[in-house]
């Protein structure tokens, strides 16, 4: 009802509304107007009041709740339950939890912040206010040998949702950092549970630096980057949101539907990276050569100066010619 309420305030931004008026639009009392208009105003809303004209809205908080995200999701599953936090530990670590505790399909986890991020291979992920850090539950009916092919449906799912925005051409290094001009602009995390022949839930892990100035990085970083540099303007990343959950439920219906082969198919479109020389440091060790491609399952393939062909299936490629992606 808070939502509904929202919703009223936003359709007669130009004008105040009378809480009665609203109470007959959606059948409450004055005095459940006023308790939702409180929730509002504790949420970030700047709402104004006038006696004997009632209530008018002026300002919407630049937060991801779910008031400023649902309303104008076009998905049917992905979003449907949503969970959003002003500071949390790491999306993916709640989105599991909640898993665990029967949260349905598509379940999406939002924060702010995040105080402990993580990103692959152990490491961190800075995560301060201003950029998208989202987790969203998916169970599908397939073995666990497959979930790693979700890393390459989200990248697919992230270059074509910034992709939108003009100007942004995004390469993926293998196998899911997001790149502007060799720049690292956002990175996907991908962790699964299950049994020996089922997947039981993902946690799929987006974070991409979006209204992040250079003072928000930490010294030592590297080379990173974000939105709001790259294009020289704050987005919406309520926005971005809304497009990135359109944009991964439909390629996560072509992978349920359709198999890997198509989702691989658009990822090599957008990876950089064939035929360079890398090298790429792994679990097992490092590996130096050239980058020939990815086979069937998605793993690097890498020439050696031996000429004996590695498969690597998790590791970090750093090219070896300076050249960026
Ligand atoms: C990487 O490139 O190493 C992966 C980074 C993934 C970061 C996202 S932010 C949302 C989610 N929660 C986390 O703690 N990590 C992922």
């Amino acid at each position: 009802m808070k939502a509904a309420v929202l919703q009223q305030l936003k359709e007669h931004r130009s004008d105040y509304l009378s809480g009665g008026n609203i109470g007959r639009r959606l059948g409450i009392s004055r005095a459940a107007v006023w308790k939702h208009i409180c929730t509002l105003r504790d949420g970030g809303y700047r709402i104004e009041a006038r006696s004997g004209r009632g209530y008018r809205l002026r300002e919407t908080p630049d937060l991801l709740l779910p008031e400023e995200v649902q309303p104008g999701l076009t998905t049917t599953v992905i979003g449907r339950t949503y969970r959003h936090y002003h500071s949390v530990s790491s999306t993916n670590d709640a989105a599991r939890q909640l898993a665990r505790e029967g949260a349905p399909e598509g379940t999406v986890v939002v924060a702010e912040e995040q105080t402990g991020g993580r990103g692959r291979l152990g490491r961190g992920w800075h995560s301060p206010r201003g950029g998208l850090w989202v987790s969203v539950i998916l169970r599908p009916a397939a073995p666990p040998a497959r979930a790693p092919e979700v890393t390459f449906v989200a990248a697919v799912a992230c270059v074509e949702a910034l992709r939108r925005y003009p100007g942004l051409e995004i390469a993926v290094k293998w196998p899911n950092d997001l790149l502007w001009k060799g720049r690292k602009l956002g990175g996907i995390l991908t962790e699964m549970s299950g049994e020996f022949d089922r997947i039981n839930h993902i946690a799929l892990g987006i974070g991409l630096n979006v209204n992040l100035e250079a003072a928000d990085f930490p010294a030592g970083l590297g080379a990173v980057t974000s939105l709001s540099a790259i294009t020289g303007f704050s987005l919406s990343r309520a926005g971005l949101l809304q497009e990135l959950l359109a944009v991964l439920e439909h390629w996560y219906n072509v992978w349920l539907t359709d198999g890997f082969a198509p989702v691989l198919a658009a990822w090599k479109r957008v990876h950089h990276g064939p035929g360079r020389p890398v090298r790429v440091v792994g679990i097992d060790g490092v590996c130096t050569g050239a980058a020939v491609g990815v086979d069937d399952d998605g793993a690097l393939l890498v020439r050696t100066a031996s000429g004996r062909t590695e498969r690597i299936l998790a590791g970090d490629v750093l090219f070896e010619d300076g050249e960026r992606p």
